[in-house]
């Protein structure tokens, strides 16, 4: 297996909203940017987007655009900005996109749970907002618990292969124990990546997931909560595929802000390295 390189990105937030003194337009801009420029000095093969391209269910202030105006977010995220990118991307819903299954292959051209390979790995992404899909009025989405069955046959369909496990968040405070016992088990999970909370850390899922580590893969909007642009700015997750298991960072591109009056000029930034083991080797 040769060494391929992706990128996990996520909470992008395309909406009325201004973060950090620029508006969503130039933020978006500014994200396309910040991905192709990488590219050109370090190629991936694919971006794994891990939801909340919007506000589209979200009817505080000026959101919820889908359920008010039938305008998407989602759609305009694609149509006017990662059209632009200049490597493949993958769509996995965040809890801002609660589009029945029909909306949201119309919009995004995927399925809500889906599953590919890429440098000798299976993605799986899963939907985890999906408990309560198409709501009439404002949703911040409801939780469900990982579809273990769809992982199952996903892995079945694709024998042999490391996976790692994505979707917008696993709340392990929701997941019964067999999503526990599920990851302990299996060995060929490798990892899992999540976005939400606007943070890049990693939790270790402990002794009853034999310390399988879910990696949440930061924002490119505004840092979570607690966390200021000078602990977590505009970035996304770097990842790179080997034979021994995956060498993951989160990299903050130079961009300058203003953060509560303050201008800061932030500098290129690596920060939480990690490097995940292949379990099943
Ligand atoms: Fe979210």
């Amino acid at each position: 297996m040769q060494k391929t390189r992706i990128l996990f990105c996520s909470d992008v937030h395309l909406c009325h909203a201004n973060w950090y003194g620029r508006t969503s337009a130039e933020r978006m801009g500014n994200m396309i940017k910040d991905l192709n420029e990488f590219y050109d000095k370090k190629p991936y093969e694919q971006i794994v987007f891990l939801g909340d391209y919007s506000l589209d269910h979200w009817v505080c202030g000026e959101g919820g655009t889908w359920l008010n105006q039938r305008l998407s977010n989602t759609d305009n995220f694609i149509k006017q900005f990662a059209k632009d990118l200049k490597a493949p991307y993958h769509m996995c819903p965040g809890n801002h996109e609660q589009y029945g299954h029909e909306d949201w292959e119309r919009i995004v051209g995927t399925k809500r749970d889906d599953a590919f390979t890429v440098g000798g790995y299976l993605i799986v992404t899963c939907d985890n907002f999906s408990g309560d899909l198409d709501p009439k009025q404002h949703s911040d989405g409801v939780y469900a618990a990982t579809k273990l069955d769809f992982i199952k046959a996903k892995m079945e369909e694709f024998p042999g292969l490391p996976v790692i496990l994505c979707g917008h968040y696993f709340d392990w405070n929701k997941e019964p124990a067999a999503f526990f016992d599920f990851l302990k088990n299996e060995k060929r999970i490798t990892a899992l990546f999540c976005g939400h909370d606007h943070r890049t850390e990693i939790t270790d899922l402990g002794e009853k997931a034999d310390h399988v580590c879910i990696y949440h893969d930061g924002h490119y909007s505004y840092s979570g909560d607690g966390k200021t642009p000078y602990d977590i700015m505009w970035g996304f997750t770097e990842v790179m595929l080997t034979e021994e298991g995956i060498d993951v960072k989160y990299v903050e591109p130079t961009n300058t802000v203003n953060f509560k009056g303050n201008v800061i000029e932030h500098q290129y930034r690596e920060q939480n390295h990690a490097f995940f083991r292949r379990r099943d080797i």
